[in-house]
């Protein structure tokens, strides 16, 4: 499928949304928790790709950034807002995943409330998403793209979205080289030959040609300007890239997380399985990870006081610690929101290529394969739930009640 002598340099073309394109047909992809950071986001719209947020934990994360309580709705309305703030009049989406079950009808609706340009769901298949989001004023501006790794879970979607009247605008394929959750619950399938990603791809392009001929964009194990160029070149309309974006400045991940990013090597890259994720599916953690060795060793107790993946009240990992550890403890740790538990870091099956942290201008200039001039200063290194980013780009602070807001300048006392 991905030809060998591609054009080595090649000026890319803009991904259509169901509303405006994005100029570089680049999307960062949603990373949770709290990794792809409204900062992240913001400057990779700026750079002209889809910059795209993580619902997971947002009700944390940004309660902590503007000083009071908010909930899941209006929490992923005032991330969405944040980011587009920074991202200058570029595109910004929100990764909501299935798994994340309880709050998966909130994230929806309150990044749409926030004026979000796309959401991308995966972790299970988003079978309800256009029945959410056609209930929404905004709905037809909003592009609903799920994330697949096989042909058949997307006829599966088409079949479901159908009945709402509503197919997807794009489709992401997620290859099992990707960071976090990848679909494959066994490491045969997972290394099986038939699901490399240039496989799932050829069966994605034949059910998308049957529905509408959306655009299709890949994901897992694309990192340099070649990778894209082959991938655009295969019939793709653009890519989606996790770990080389976690290796940034702007991305929301610790230092001790970054540090080991570009120290790490590849026996470091490993799927967890037992223990893993309570969600069932593999997880690609660094095995060095604090939380991980912890969880190897069945030596953290059995507890889970988030409850992000409550499903009915019920998540594994809040009983037992032989088949799975508690994902949301450990990786709150790895973006300084956790002082009692050890980090968990997951990232993908390239990390160990990574040898720097760069900023986002740096690194999408790389991928265009343009030149990049220095910025005069390197991107400060801020956390997910830090609002000093929101201060320095014009938000003022006001006092109301005890509790001090944050707001763009317009916006006070409104
Ligand atoms: C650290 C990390 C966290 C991720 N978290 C999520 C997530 O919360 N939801 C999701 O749908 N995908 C998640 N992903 C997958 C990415 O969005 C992306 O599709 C994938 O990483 C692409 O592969 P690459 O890392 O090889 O570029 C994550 C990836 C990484 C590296």
């Amino acid at each position: 499928m991905l030809t060998e002598n591609s054009d080595q340099k090649m000026k890319f073309p803009g991904l259509k949304l169901r509303k405006g394109t994005v100029p570089v047909p680049i999307i960062q992809g949603g990373m949770g928790i709290g990794l792809s950071s409204y900062t992240l986001a913001g400057a990779v719209a700026r750079e002209g790709g889809l910059g795209v947020l993580s619902s997971a934990a947002l009700d944390r994360i940004v309660s902590q950034r503007h000083g009071r309580r908010f909930r899941a709705r209006e929490a992923a309305a005032q991330d969405v807002r944040d980011a587009l703030f920074l991202g200058q009049g570029g595109k910004i989406g929100m990764n909501i995943m299935v798994a994340v079950i309880n709050q998966y009808e909130d994230s929806v609706l309150g990044s749409m409330d926030g004026g979000v340009d796309a959401i991308i769901s995966g972790a299970g298949l988003p079978m309800a998403l256009p029945e959410i989001a056609l209930n929404h004023p905004r709905a037809d501006e909003v592009s609903l793209i799920p994330i697949v790794s096989s042909g058949r879970a997307l006829e599966v979607i088409c079949k479901r979205w159908k009945r709402t009247g509503r197919l997807p605008d794009a489709v992401v394929v997620e290859g099992p080289l990707a960071g976090g959750h990848i679909a494959w619950r066994k490491l045969e399938e997972a290394t099986d030959p038939a699901n490399r990603l240039e496989n799932l791809l050829a069966q994605v392009f034949e059910v998308a040609k049957n529905w509408g001929n959306f655009p299709v964009i890949a994901a897992g194990g694309i990192y340099t300007h070649e990778d894209i160029v082959r991938t655009i070149q295969s019939g793709c309309a653009g890519v989606q890239m996790g770990t080389r974006f976690l290796a940034t400045y702007e991305s929301g991940a610790n230092e001790v997380y970054k540090k080991l990013l570009v120290d790490c090597k590849e026996d470091d890259i490993e799927l967890a399985t037992r223990p893993g994720s309570p969600c069932g599916m593999m997880f690609r953690v660094l095995k060095p990870s604090p939380f991980y060795q912890q969880a190897l060793r069945r030596e953290r107790e059995p507890k889970c006081d988030k409850g992000y993946l409550l499903n009915k009240g019920n998540c594994p990992s809040k009983y037992e610690n032989e088949k799975t550890f508690c994902i949301c403890n450990g990786l709150l740790a790895s973006i300084d929101l956790n002082q009692n538990e050890k980090e968990l870091y997951t990232v993908g099956h390239t990390a160990h290529r990574i040898d720097r942290i760069m900023s986002v201008k740096e690194l999408m200039c790389e991928l265009q394969n343009i030149p990049f001039t220095q910025e005069e200063q390197t991107p400060k290194e801020v956390r997910a739930h830090d609002k000093t980013p929101l201060i320095e780009a014009g938000y003022k602070s006001q006092e109301i009640s005890g509790a001090t807001l944050i707001r763009p300048a317009a916006a006070l006392n409104t």
